[in-house]
């Protein structure tokens, strides 16, 4: 058996490497039309492979080149593949109808007119990008209308990995979940495919669903993390106006086995290239099925995280005075969490756009991006935010004008230097480990912290001299 991937990012590289470790009789080819990308994952030097997730550069040392293999050659791993994972981008549409909710498909159907235009025989084809529900019928459609000689089933079979902890995720997964159709040959095909996941997960974390249940979970299951965040993060903004502690109500609330304690961290607002997405797509569809009150209240849960950013920002400007202009605010962190040099949607975007409107001098330090990905952020947010309370950059800067403003440091203290104040905006731990006494000494007075994680610890830094703000306290 050969399997295949089109799309070589965040899930499909981590999760190609380890159905690879997990299954070394079987060939696992991951392709992608980004030629750079795939230089990137067969460089020799894995300390440079595009994903950086702990763990990851050990998985691949071990399977690369033995049964796992990244190509541009798209076409020929159609061809040979049994199994295609589509595992390509589906990001928030940009453009036309749709546009700033739905999920942009093209990328998807790419790959489905190109799998009808080569492949022959019997395919396995897997949905492993998030999808809207009811793709599986579409990208049906295309196939049956396009391909010649070709008998296949597609299956739903959505990843639910965390950024960050992604190697671990895979390796030891709540649960894998596989919708197909209810007939004879659907159900052929899930068994196929549950057959390589049960080498390493037990049987009953497989869930077995038909393909628009599968499809739905998805989208179902990142709108509820989100929403428990939001939710505490509404709180936080209770707790800061009444004396309560938001730390010490999540742990209250969180020991109720029926609330739980995960996902209760109130924070700067969350980010990535997930929770978003896909609560505007899920927003999207229920006003597209005629369901106005589920689409209004799922986007309340966007809402809140756009409030809570917003209030980040307008409380670091408030504090300095009313005014940012000319100062220089050092952002810790730009990943939109630890362990992750993934930036989408990441909350250090929006503060510094809002600090940037009130022409604040901006210095950034992040253990793993680079200057030039945190340039592109910044254009990308002039060009395409939905929210024109969020573009206040655009038109009037101009990429030359934001990059005088903003600088990009390879080291912390010196980002610090000289700082009116600081802005943690990633939850990196090595932030809790500086000499805070050093850098307190060489900012301006007062010196204010504003902890968008809760990580430093308060008392230490104001029994230093530091002015500090946290969430929720
Ligand atoms: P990504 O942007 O990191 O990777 C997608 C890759 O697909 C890119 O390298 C792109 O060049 C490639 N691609 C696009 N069209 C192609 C085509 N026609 N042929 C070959 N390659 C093509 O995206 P990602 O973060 O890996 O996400 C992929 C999907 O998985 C999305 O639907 C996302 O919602 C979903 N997902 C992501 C995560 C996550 O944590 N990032 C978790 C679960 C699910
Ligand atoms: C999420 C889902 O967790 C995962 O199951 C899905 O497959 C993809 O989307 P990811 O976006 O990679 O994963 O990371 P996650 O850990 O969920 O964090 C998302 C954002 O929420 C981050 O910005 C994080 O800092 C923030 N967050 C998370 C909080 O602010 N508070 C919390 O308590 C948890």
């Amino acid at each position: 058996m050969k399997i295949t991937c089109i799309g070589a990012g965040y899930v499909g590289g981590p999760t190609m490497a380890v159905i690879a470790d997990k299954c070394p009789d079987i060939d696992v080819t991951i392709v992608d039309l980004n030629a750079q990308r795939i230089a990137q994952w067969n460089d020799d030097d894995l300390s440079n492979l595009p994903v950086f997730e702990p763990g990851l550069s050990d998985v691949v040392a071990k399977t690369r080149n033995r049964n796992l293999f990244f190509s541009t050659d798209v076409e020929n791993a159609i061809r040979e593949g049994d199994i295609i994972f589509i595992a390509v981008n589906t990001p928030t549409k940009t453009y036309g109808v749709g546009k700033g909710m739905a999920a942009d498909l093209k990328y998807v159907e790419l790959c489905a007119r190109q799998i009808a235009e080569i492949a022959h025989g019997e395919k396995i084809i897997v949905e492993k990008s998030t999808l809207p529900v009811r793709t599986a019928q579409s990208l049906k459609t295309i196939l049956s209308n396009n391909a010649k000689n070709l008998s296949f089933q597609v299956l739903s079979n959505p990843e639910f990995l965390a950024e960050g902890t992604a190697v671990q995720d895979l390796y030891h997964p709540d649960r894998v979940l596989i919708g197909g159709d209810q007939t004879p040959e659907g159900l052929k095909a899930i068994e196929t495919l549950t057959s390589i996941y049960a080498r390493w997960i037990p049987r009953e974390r497989i869930i077995q669903t038909n393909v628009w249940s599968s499809e739905l979970s998805k989208l179902t299951a990142n709108s509820f993390l989100a929403q428990r965040i939001s939710s505490i993060n509404s709180i936080s903004a209770l707790c800061e106006q009444t004396g309560a502690n938001v730390s010490e109500i999540a742990k209250a609330i969180g020991t109720d086995s029926r609330i739980g304690s995960k996902f209760l961290q109130a924070s700067v607002g969350f980010g990535g290239s997930c929770f978003q997405k896909d609560i505007l797509n899920l927003v999207y569809l229920c006003r597209y099925f005629n369901l106005p009150e589920v689409a209004d209240y799922w986007e309340h849960v966007i809402k809140m995280n756009d409030y809570q950013k917003r209030r980040f920002a307008n409380k670091i400007i408030e504090t300095l005075f009313n005014s940012v202009s000319g100062k220089k605010i050092t952002c810790l962190g730009w990943a939109f969490k630890k362990d992750t040099n993934d930036t989408r949607e990441s909350a250090a975007i929006y503060v510094t756009t809002a600090l940037l409107r009130d022409k604040a001098e901006i210095h950034v330090y992040d253990p793993k991006v680079t200057p030039e990905q945190i340039y592109a952020d910044l254009d990308y947010m002039k060009q395409h935010h939905r929210s024109n309370d969020m573009t206040g950059i655009a038109g009037d800067m101009t990429t030359k004008e934001l990059k005088d403003l903003v600088h990009v440091h390879n080291e912390p203290y010196e980002a610090m230097d000289k700082a009116h104040a600081i802005a943690l905006l990633t939850e990196w731990e090595e932030f809790s480990s500086y000499d805070w006494e050093a850098i307190y000494n060489k900012m301006y007075k007062p010196a204010f912290v504003f902890d968008g994680r809760n990580l430093l610890q308060k008392d230490k830094l104001s029994k230093i001299g530091f002015e500090v703000y946290t969430i929720g306290n």
